[in-house]
C-alpha cells in the first residue's frame, strides 16, 4: 500500500474544505484535497439565496435573529463568533482577494436581500447563484495554488487512529489520536494511506438520507460515520432543517426553490389561494424556516393536497427574469412560467445542523481530528439555522480552524507512524 505524507488532509472541497485548503497553505502548510471528480459538486454549490454579510456596528440584531431562528437553542459563543468574525471573514477572502462578482447597484455599492428569519436586509447575493459564484472563484484559486494537491476522486474511506492503525502496536495505549486517512482513488481502484498532521473533516450535509432533498447525490453523512467509528462525539443528529420551499411538480425533479424569492415579495397560498401563513408567525412567509415548514405539513395534512404554491405576482416579469434567472429557467423547463404561475412547492430535507461535536477552533473530542462546514457541530444553529449562514460558517470555521492548526504544528511534535496496510 501506497503511502503519502503531508501537513493537512482534508476531507471534501466545498466552500469550507477548500477555504481551510486556501488558508492552511497561506499560513506555509502542504494540503491534499479530496474531492470528487467534479470539484463543484458540492452543497456549497448549491446554495442559491445569499451569504450574510452584516455592516451593523454591534451585530446584535443578527444575533438575535440567530438565536431566534433556533427557538434559544443556539450556543451563545459560536454565535458570538460568527457574527463577529464573520464579516471580516468575507471581506478578506471574497470581497477583496477574489472579487467574487455579487450583485451591485449602478453606484458599485453591494446590494442587500433578506430571507426567512431575517429582521433586516443584511444577505448579499450573486442573483440566485451565490453558492456557485463563491465556490467557482475560490475553487480556481484551490487549483492555482502550488503548495494544494486537490486529488480528484479521492474518496475517504476510514480515518487513521494511532489506536486502530498504527504498525506500533504500543499506539494503542495512546489517547485518541486521529493521523491520516485511508483513501480510495476511484479512477483506478488503488487504495492508499495520506498521513497527515491534521486530518479535516469538510464532507458536508447528508440530505440525500431522506426520501425528498435539496443536497448534491453524494450528501449521505460519510464524514459523519468516519469520525463516529473513531469514537468522536457526535451532537444535534436530530436537528435536520427542512427547506420549505422545493419545486414539486408531479414527475420533475425536486429542486430547490430559494428562500429569496419570499424575500423580495414572494407569498406562500394554499390550493385555495388562501395566504395561510397570515396569522401564523408575525413574519408571515418570511417566518424562519422551521415554522414555515411545520405549518406547510399542517396545510398539506388539513386539505389532503400534494403541495402548496409560492406566488410571485408581487414582483414584474422583468425583474423576477433578472433577479431570479436560475429558478425561472429551471421552473420553465417543466412547464411553470413563474413570471404568470404559481410555483408548486412542498418542504424537504436541507442542511444538518448536528454532527461531528467541533470547537470554536474546529477540534473534535478526537486529537488532531477537526470538523468544520455542515459536517460540524458548534452548535451555531441550535434546532433550526437561520437562512444564509451557511456558507458564512464555512469561512469562518475555515479560518479560525487553519489558523489554530498552523499555531500547533509549528509547535509541537507529531506521531505519525507507518499506518497498517488497508484490508
Ligand atoms: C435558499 O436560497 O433558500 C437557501 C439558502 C440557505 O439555505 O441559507
Amino acid at each position: 500500500m501506497k503511502t503519502l505524507r503531508t501537513d493537512c488532509l482534508v476531507i471534501g472541497s466545498g466552500l469550507a474544505g477548500s477555504a481551510y485548503a486556501l488558508a492552511a497553505a497561506k499560513a506555509g502548510l502542504s494540503v491534499e484535497l479530496l474531492s470528487l471528480a467534479d470539484p463543484m459538486m458540492a452543497n456549497s454549490d448549491w446554495a442559491q439565496g445569499g451569504i450574510i454579510y452584516d455592516t451593523a456596528p454591534d451585530h446584535a440584531a443578527l444575533a438575535r435573529d440567530i438565536f431566534d431562528a433556533s427557538d434559544g437553542t443556539s450556543n451563545p459563543a459560536a454565535v458570538e463568533q460568527l457574527v463577529r468574525e464573520g464579516p471580516l471573514a468575507v471581506k478578506e477572502l471574497l470581497l477583496d482577494e477574489l472579487q467574487v462578482g455579487f450583485d451591485r447597484d449602478a453606484g458599485g455599492a453591494l446590494k442587500f436581500t433578506r430571507e426567512g428569519g431575517h429582521s433586516e436586509k443584511r444577505i448579499i447575493f450573486a442573483k440566485d447563484a451565490t453558492g456557485h459564484a463563491i465556490l467557482e472563484s475560490v475553487a480556481q484559486r484551490v487549483d492555482a495554488t502550488p503548495r494544494i494537491n486537490r486529488r480528484a476522486g479521492g474518496v475517504a474511506i476510514d480515518l487513521l487512529t494511532l489506536s486502530h492503525n498504527s504498525t506500533d502496536t504500543a499506539d494503542k495505549y495512546e489517547p485518541l489520536t486521529c493521523f491520516g486517512a485511508y483513501v480510495l482513488d476511484t479512477q483506478t481502484g488503488e487504495t492508499i494511506a495520506i498521513v497527515a498532521k491534521k486530518t479535516v473533516l469538510a464532507t458536508g450535509g447528508l440530505g440525500q438520507i431522506f426520501l425528498h432533498s435539496t443536497n448534491q447525490p453524494g450528501s449521505v453523512g460519510h464524514g459523519v460515520a468516519m469520525a463516529y467509528r473513531v469514537g468522536a462525539r457526535l451532537i444535534d443528529l436530530e436537528y435536520v432543517q427542512f427547506h420549505p420551499t422545493v419545486f414539486a411538480k408531479k414527475n420533475a425533479p425536486r429542486f430547490l426553490v430559494t428562500e429569496a424569492l419570499r424575500g423580495e415579495g414572494g407569498v406562500l397560498v394554499n390550493a385555495r389561494g388562501e395566504r395561510f401563513m397570515d396569522g401564523v408567525h408575525p413574519l408571515r412567509s418570511l417566518a424562519p424556516r422551521d415554522v414555515v415548514a411545520r405549518a406547510i405539513k399542517h396545510e398539506l395534512a388539513a386539505s389532503g393536497e400534494p403541495c402548496v404554491f409560492l406566488d410571485l405576482s408581487a414582483m414584474t416579469p422583468a425583474f423576477i427574469r433578472e433577479r431570479f434567472p436560475n429558478v425561472y429557467e429551471r421552473c420553465l423547463a417543466h412547464g411553470v412560467d413563474v413570471t404568470r404561475e404559481l410555483i408548486p412547492v412542498v418542504p424537504a430535507a436541507h442542511f444538518a445542523c448536528g454532527g461531528v461535536h467541533a470547537d470554536l477552533h474546529g477540534r473534535t473530542n478526537i486529537r488532531h481530528l477537526n470538523a468544520i462546514g455542515e459536517t460540524a457541530c458548534t452548535g451555531l444553529h441550535g434546532a433550526n439555522r437561520l437562512a444564509s449562514t451557511s456558507l458564512l460558517e464555512c469561512l469562518t470555521n475555515a479560518k479560525f480552524t487553519a489558523a489554530a492548526d498552523a499555531g500547533e504544528i509549528a509547535r509541537e511534535k507529531f506521531r505519525l507512524p507507518e499506518p497498517r496496510a488497508w484490508e
